[in-house]
């Protein structure tokens, strides 16, 4: 028998001749059980009682928008059951901040909806927006849209670089073709020539063939067409690199099996 535990007896039921222990649990382990149970109660009085304690996304709320007040809805189910709930206001329960947001693409012109609404539409509703808006969807398609278009929420209309010529020095120029050979020629060729996305070896041009027009469709790409925005992916360095080769190197150079001209003819 141990001598550590003089208070542990052993239990009278004997099962194949094992016995078993009344092991009394030690009082740090007991306190601090105890301590959970009033922990608990207070807790709940605290944060779910009396109100005096934010709730994990009542704080959330705050911290991204000082002035925000919770709205609280009285949700009605007898004296027992009546409650408030900031979850059943569903609008009110927008932080100012997104509220004015939402407001802005809201009261947005039509027009500008409708453009919003192609730009990320699937090709099958973009097929029935065409037939139902026949001049909007001319406008949408040649970009050239009769308001401007307001940026989205995150977004921003205009590109961080502000260069107007490409850059010639030639580890700039490689640097851009090496850009190329990984992320473009996929849908351009390997040599410019096309494919999925147009020729960017002859003299026409969709978007224009300044260097602000092709830094603009690098970074903003034309998602509705299938040119991705790479504003995400690449670097300014980069994205000023590949425009560079682009027009440095590709443009007028005919790459042999060039696909179709697209777009005007440009100087
Ligand atoms: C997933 C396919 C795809 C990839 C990848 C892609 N593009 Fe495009 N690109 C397109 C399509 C499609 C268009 C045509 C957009 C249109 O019709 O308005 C386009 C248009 C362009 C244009 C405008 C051409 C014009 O005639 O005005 C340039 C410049 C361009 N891409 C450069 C690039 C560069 C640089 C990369 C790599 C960083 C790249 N693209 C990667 C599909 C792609």
């Amino acid at each position: 028998m141990s001598t550590k535990h003089p208070k542990d007896e052993v239990f009278e039921h004997d099962f194949d001749g094992i016995q078993e222990y009344d092991n009394d649990l030690p009082g740090w382990w007991k306190k601090l059980f105890y301590g959970t149970i009033v922990f608990a109660v207070l807790y709940l009085l605290h944060f779910h009682v009396f109100g005096t304690g934010d709730l994990q996304r009542t704080e959330y709320m705050k911290e991204i928008d000082p002035n925000y007040t919770e709205p609280m809805v009285e949700v009605s189910g007898g004296v027992f059951n009546s409650y408030t709930s900031p979850f059943l206001a569903k609008e009110e329960n927008l932080t100012p901040r997104v509220r004015a947001e939402l407001d802005k693409v809201l009261n947005a012109p039509f027009d500008e909806q409708m453009y919003r609404a192609m730009s990320k539409a699937t090709p099958e509703q973009l097929e029935k927006l065409k037939a139902i808006f026949p001049e909007l969807y001319t406008n949408f398609e040649s970009g050239v849209m009769t308001q401007p278009m307001a940026p989205m929420a995150g977004s921003s209309s205009t590109i961080p670089s502000t260069i107007t010529e490409p850059l010639t020095e030639a580890g700039l120029i490689a640097d851009g073709k090496k850009t190329f050979e990984v992320h473009c020629f996929s849908c351009h060729g390997m040599a410019g020539e096309g494919g999925i996305g147009p020729n960017l070896t002859d003299e026409y041009w969709i978007h224009g063939n300044t260097m602000q027009d092709v830094l603009r469709v690098i970074y903003k790409g034309v998602p509705a067409k299938g040119m991705i925005a790479w504003e995400k992916t690449l670097s300014q360095e980069q994205i000023e690199n590949v425009s560079s080769y682009v027009l440095v190197t590709l443009a007028g150079s005919n790459a042999p099996n060039g696909k179709a001209p697209q777009g005007d003819k440009v100087e």
